[in-house]
């Protein structure tokens, strides 16, 4: 059998993570989980009183019984920030699971064509963006280093935290066991 992988689609929004990870689905035979398709439908917008981290948290945490059953799953949530990813990449050997990030990027002028036209054809999946915005994310978002990539990464977690399950419940509180009450 297969090893188990946790897939993180990383990159910008336009950069083409949904689509690649549309590919790897069936390529893996492993569930995919896009927030940008739970928000809307729920809330009616993409992020609402930080409903996004509360749902990203619950698909990490249903990531986890895929894995735990020997599936394969990916996170399509875009993951900014290294320490996202570094935290994930323990998250999934706990689970007896490989991680894999999976990098898309293309320059600013294109990102910004793919997703006003992708908003033209489908106004409901996503909303409009602005060059300005652009630059200003690109600025935010850590890119992948090359250890990172070839998943021979295995980074302690940052100053403020012990452990990256500690690290993790402070990030995404509903990815982890929730005590009973
Ligand atoms: N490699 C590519 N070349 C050209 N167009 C692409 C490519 N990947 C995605 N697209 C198109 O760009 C738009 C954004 O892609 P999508 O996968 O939704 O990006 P993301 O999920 O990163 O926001 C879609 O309309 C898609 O069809
Ligand atoms: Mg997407």
């Amino acid at each position: 059998m297969r090893r188990p992988t946790l897939f993180l689609m990383v990159g910008l929004p336009g950069s083409g993570k949904t689509t690649r990870a549309r590919d790897l689905a069936r390529e893996h035979s492993a569930v995919r989980f896009s927030p940008d398709e739970w928000m809307k439908p729920l809330f009616g917008s993409s992020d609402v009183d930080g409903r996004r981290d509360i749902l990203e948290g619950r698909l990490i945490w249903t990531a986890s019984q895929v894995l735990l059953l020997g599936g394969s799953a990916i996170l399509d949530f875009g993951f900014w920030g290294r320490d996202e990813r570094a935290a994930l990449h323990w998250f999934a050997s706990e689970h007896g699971a490989a991680t894999r990030t999976m990098y898309t990027n293309a320059d600013t002028e294109t990102l910004l064509d793919r997703v006003n036209r992708r908003w033209r054809d489908d106004p409901g999946a996503t909303w409009v963006m602005d060059a300005d915005s652009f630059t200003e994310w690109r600025a935010a978002f850590q890119e992948p280093a090359e250890d990172e990539l070839d998943g021979t990464w295995r980074p302690l977690p940052p100053p403020g935290f012990e452990t990256w399950r500690s690290w993790m419940s402070d990030r995404w509180p509903t990815s982890v066991p929730q005590p009973a009450r």
